[in-house]
């Protein structure tokens, strides 16, 4: 609230100045709207891209011939479809997906009353063996056309490009500058966020 004051009276070339110009002052948005809108963009911005390079980071080391494709690759393609894979064997965004129903529904022979909240498990769908053959191992070369990482519909993730840019500067990156790049610690001492809204791991122990 802080910020979208002190824009308010000193407005800048950025998007809470825009949302200030352009929806508070029509009347469509509160200050505290706007306030909420920069912590969500902060958090899905921020969270989900830094727990993906972590958690991807372990997945490579732990598949080091597949990292090394990632590594020593000079085709665009390559990397883009490792990155599409990483995303759909992960599924960083777990259950985040709430909805609302406004009608009776059955889903899956399950029933669903008019007002029930469903929680949607991206894992599930995205490791469904009826969406892919061993889903629940990494492939970099297969095509994940169809994947939910990045959700369905009207609230489809809107910062995905953004996210898929990141993730494929920063993967190949690593692994080139830091060719001997490892664990420092057993896998199995690594400290998962099993319990946060996005998937991944506390910290990384690596030397190299
Ligand atoms: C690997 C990175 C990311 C993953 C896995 C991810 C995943 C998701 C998912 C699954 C949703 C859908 C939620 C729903 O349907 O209820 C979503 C929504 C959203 N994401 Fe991302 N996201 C990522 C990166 C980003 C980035 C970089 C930004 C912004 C810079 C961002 C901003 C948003 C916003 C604002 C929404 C809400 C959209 C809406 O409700 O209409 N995300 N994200």
């Amino acid at each position: 609230m802080e910020l979208v004051r002190r824009k308010q009276r000193d407005p800048g070339d950025d998007l809470i100045s825009r949302l200030i110009a352009e929806r508070v002052e029509t009347g469509e948005l509160k200050p505290e709207e706007v306030a909420m809108n920069g912590l969500v963009l902060l958090i899905a911005g921020h969270e989900t891209t830094a727990n993906m390079i972590g958690l991807s980071t372990l997945t490579l080391l732990e598949n080091p011939e597949q990292a090394a494709v990632v590594r020593d690759s000079d085709d665009p393609k390559v990397v883009a479809n490792a990155i599409e894979e990483l995303l759909r064997y992960l599924s960083i965004a777990q259950d985040m997906i709430w909805r609302a129903a406004h009608e009776d529904l059955v889903i899956g022979g399950q029933e669903v009353k008019a007002g029930d909240i469903i929680a949607v498990n991206l894992p599930a769908a995205n490791h469904d063996p009826s969406f892919m053959e061993n889903a629940g191992s990494l492939d970099i070369a297969r095509s994940t056309r169809g994947h939910l990482a990045f959700g369905y519909g009207i609230h489809q993730c809107l910062g995905q490009n953004l996210a898929r840019v990141e993730l494929t500067e920063a993967l190949p990156q690593l692994l080139r500058r830091l060719p001997g790049l490892r664990l420092a610690v057993p896998v199995e001492e690594v400290p998962f966020r099993s319990t946060m809204a996005a998937f991944g791991v506390h910290e990384l122990p690596v030397t190299w």
